[in-house]
C-alpha cells in the first residue's frame, strides 16, 4: 500500500505540451498531448519562440484536461512531476511554472524531471509486458538525444556515448526536408521508404569503433551529394516537390544507414556490458524498420513503448516522478530549468 502513488506529470521541453496522471508509475488514468507539428511544419523545425508562445496558450487547457479526465482532483494526487531539462529553456520554462503554481497552492511536492530518463520510463507503462530486468541496455532516439546509457537499477544511469553531432531523430528530419517531405521527418521517411529499396544506395555507416558514439554528419553529406547529382541547383525550400529525384530509394537507403549504425552498437554494447534486456525509447523508437531490426538481430528481449508513448507525453515524466517520490525526492520551489542536463547527472 505504502507505494501506491498518483502523479500529475507534466511536459514541455519541446514541441508537445502534455499532462498526465499516473498511478503507482505504470497505470494511466489521463494523458493528453497537444502537438504544435503542423505549426513548425512550415519552417521545416522546431521556431522556439514560436514554441514557448503555444505552449503558453495551451498549458493551462491541457493540465485541467488530464485532471477531469482522470477524475481527479489535485487533493487525491501525491506529487507533481515537470520536466526540468534538458530542452528548450523558454518551453521548459512554461511547464516548470505551471507546476510550481500548483504546488504552491495545493501544497503538494514538486519533483524535477530528466527528459532522458523519463523516455527509459515510457517502458514501466507498458502493463502487459515483462517489466525489463538490470543490467538493462538502452537506447534513447529522439529529435534531441541519441544516447546509450547502462542502468543497473531503477534511477541509476550510466551514459555509455552519445551523438557527436545530429542526434538520429535530427538526422531524420533534416533528410526529410532535403527530400521535400513534411515534418517532423522520421515518420515522413518512414512512409517514403516503404515503396524504396534499401540497397540503392550505399551510404556510410559511421562505427566509430572503441567508443560507444555515434555520427550522422558523413551520412548527411553523402545523401546532400547524391542529391545534389540530380538537382545541382536544390534550395532546401520545405515540403517543396522534388521532381525527377528517387525520394523513396534515397529514404530507404538512408533509413537503413542509420538503423543500422543504431541496431548494431547498441546489441554490441548489450553483450559487451551482459545486459539482460534492451530497452530503445524516443520517438525515433517509433520507427518500424527500426524495431523489426532490433527483434530480429538480438538474442535478448527488446522493448520498445507503444507508438503513443515513443514520442514526448507526460505518462512517462508521471513514471519517473513516481520512481523519484518513493526515494524521497522534494524539490524546492524555487528550482531552475535545466536545459542542457545530462543523464548521468541526475541525483539517484
Ligand atoms: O521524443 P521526441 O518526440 O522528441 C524529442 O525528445 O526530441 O522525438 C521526436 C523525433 C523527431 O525527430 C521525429 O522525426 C522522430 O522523433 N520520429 C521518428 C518517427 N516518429 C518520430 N523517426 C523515425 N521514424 C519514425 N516513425
Ligand atoms: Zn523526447
Amino acid at each position: 500500500m505504502m507505494n501506491e502513488t498518483r502523479i500529475l506529470g507534466i511536459e514541455t521541453s519541446c514541441d508537445e505540451t502534455a499532462a498526465a496522471v499516473v498511478e503507482n508509475g505504470h497505470h494511466i488514468l489521463s494523458s493528453e498531448v497537444a502537438s504544435q507539428a503542423k505549426t513548425h511544419a512550415k519552417f521545416g523545425g522546431v521556431f522556439p519562440e514560436v514554441a514557448s508562445r503555444l505552449h503558453i496558450e495551451t498549458i493551462y487547457p491541457i493540465v485541467s484536461t488530464a485532471l477531469s479526465a482522470a477524475h481527479v482532483g489535485l487533493n487525491s494526487l501525491d506529487a507533481i512531476a515537470v520536466t526540468r531539462g534538458p530542452g528548450l529553456s523558454g518551453s521548459l520554462v512554461v511547464g516548470m511554472n505551471m507546476a510550481k503554481g500548483l504546488a504552491i497552492a495545493s501544497g503538494l511536492p514538486l519533483l524535477g524531471i530528466n527528459h532522458i530518463e523519463a523516455h527509459l520510463y515510457s517502458i514501466w507503462l507498458v502493463e502487459d509486458q515483462d517489466e525489463p530486468e538490470f543490467p538493462l541496455l538502452s537506447l534513447v532516439v529522439s529529435g534531441g538525444h541519441t544516447e546509450l546509457i547502462l542502468m543497473k537499477d531503477h534511477l541509476s544511469y550510466e551514459r555509455l556515448g552519445g551523438s557527436l553531432d545530429d542526434a538520429a531523430g535530427e538526422a531524420f528530419d533534416k533528410i526529410a526536408r532535403l527530400l521535400g517531405l513534411a515534418y517532423p521527418g522520421g515518420p515522413a521517411i518512414q512512409e517514403t521508404a516503404e515503396g524504396g529499396d534499401p540497397q540503392a544506395y550505399k551510404f556510410p555507416r559511421a562505427w566509430l569503433p572503441g567508443t560507444w558514439d555515434f555520427s550522422f554528419s558523413g551520412l548527411k553529406t553523402a545523401v546532400l551529394r547524391e542529391v545534389r547529382k540530380h538537382q545541382p541547383d536544390l534550395k532546401a525550400a520545405v515540403e517543396a516537390p522534388r521532381p525527377g529525384l528517387p525520394i523513396a530509394d534515397l529514404a530507404a537507403s538512408f533509413q537503413a544507414a542509420v538503423n543500422d549504425v543504431l541496431v548494431g552498437k547498441t546489441l554490441s554494447a548489450a553483450e559487451h556490458f551482459s545486459a539482460k534486456d534492451i530497452v530503445v525509447a524516443g520517438g525515433v523508437s517509433a520507427n518500424r524498420n527500426l524495431r523489426k531490426a532490433f527483434l530480429a538481430q538480438s538474442k535478448i528481449p527488446v522493448h520498445t513503448p507503444p507508438i503513443e508513448l515513443c514520442t514526448d507525453n507526460a505518462a512517462m515524466i508521471a513514471s519517473v516522478g513516481h520512481q523519484r517520490f518513493l526515494s524521497g525526492q522534494r524539490d524546492a520551489l524555487d528550482i531552475d530549468v535545466l536545459p542542457t542536463w545530462p543523464i548521468n547527472s541526475t541525483l539517484s
